[in-house]
């Protein structure tokens, strides 16, 4: 798998760490701000790599919810071998009559939105220096390390099998215990129609991957507007670590996949979640499943959250591709078996637009 990023220049060791880095929203904030600092820009030509809106008739699949967890034996059926061709030609699609009630979703964007909201002092307490440090707030991707900075803040916090979460702002903490309740809930559903739809049992998932104890992180990436948002990036093209990806954003977009070799926008749906395939899913299905190439482009006009809610295996679990998917001859398993939690470090240690992971665990 290659990434057909036009960063090509990101995420080199700076010769010298920055050693004030400001977020992108206070720099979006500050006056008179016409254009973008310089080491803000890519330089390599974006020409050819222009998003499409995907076309009527391959168009992103809409997967409802509902017919999944239907009683009635022949829509369930047909919604897993809907939910088969989506994961199969697209890895990513939009999930619509999931259940989560519209006021937790606005609950968790609100208060979410409230910790940018912060002062800096307040937020930089969490200023992250690991990839399995917690709570990490900070901007760009690593900004002590990356050449060109990504015009984005984030916060990043491990939900489960244990929860954290800042104290501030008041009612973030409850706002997000029970979200990320509502979203593991509907993860494991969504992951027994998955192994179905790769015929294996609907628990197989749930088992081999120890979701119990299942990895969980819950993000939120702010996109301030940008002056010149097609010098400067969101987030580069990059596939997600874990199983799935389960994402809601505001109704800004931005989102990006790569279907086909073409960048096809993902216009938000409103109350809809976006969710795509992710590494350990391409690992667990030997090749069947992609882990979906994304990225997210920048607007001059309204502020755009997105909010990833990433769902792992445990994370001592040992990924291998499952063995009824793989057999002497024409299936031959083609990754090689490695800890959940090693493979974060490993992906992390990574150039992000360069992380050809998962393709670089393969035998
Ligand atoms: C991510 C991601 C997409 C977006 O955080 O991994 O792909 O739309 N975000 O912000
Ligand atoms: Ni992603």
């Amino acid at each position: 798998m290659d990434t057909i990023s036009p960063v090509t220049q990101l995420h080199q060791e700076a010769s010298a760490p920055r050693l004030q880095i400001t977020s992108a929203k206070t720099l979006a904030e500050s006056s008179n701000l016409t254009s973008i600092p310089s080491h803000y820009a890519f330089t390599t030509p974006t020409s050819g790599d222009q998003a499409v809106h995907a076309d009527h008739d391959d168009s992103i699949p809409v997967i409802d919810f509902s017919l999944l967890s239907s009683s009635n034996p022949d829509q369930r059926s047909k919604a897993i071998s809907d939910l088969a061709k989506a994961c199969q030609d697209w890895g990513v699609f939009m999930l619509i009559n999931h259940g989560v009630p519209e006021s937790q979703m606005k609950g968790t964007v609100d208060a979410l939105m409230g910790f940018f909201d912060l002062t800096e002092e307040d937020k930089n307490k969490f200023l992250g220096k690991h990839v399995l440090d917690p709570i990490i707030y900070g901007t760009s991707f690593k900004a002590s390390v990356d050449k060109v900075l990504l015009w984005r803040d984030f916060l990043k916090m491990m939900v489960h099998p244990k929860f954290h979460c800042p104290p501030k702002p008041e009612g973030l903490s409850e706002a997000l215990a029970e979200y990320t309740g509502e979203l593991r809930k509907l993860a494991r559903e969504l992951l027994k129609g998955i192994s179905e739809s790769l015929g294996l049992g609907p628990g197989y998932i749930d088992e081999a991957m120890n979701m119990d104890s299942s990895l969980q992180i819950l993000a939120a990436n702010l996109y301030p507007p940008c002056p010149q948002p097609e010098l400067a990036m969101g987030l580069p093209s990059h596939s997600d670590y874990g199983l799935l990806t389960i994402l809601m954003q505001n109704d800004i977009g931005g989102l990006q996949v790569n279907h086909g070799g073409k960048w096809v926008k993902v216009d938000p749906i409103p109350n809809a979640f976006v969710v795509n395939t992710a590494d350990q899913l391409e690992i667990m299905s030997n090749g069947k499943y992609k882990s979906v190439l994304h990225r997210a482009v920048l607007n001059n006009k309204t502020t755009r959250i997105s909010i990833p809610f990433s769902v792992g295996p445990s994370p001592n679990t040992v990924v291998v591709p499952a063995e009824q998917l793989v057999d002497g001859k024409h299936n031959q398993a083609t990754y090689i078996s490695m800890n959940y939690k090693d493979y974060l470090e490993f992906k992390q240690s990574r150039v992000l637009n360069k992380g050809l992971c998962p393709s670089q665990v393969k035998i």
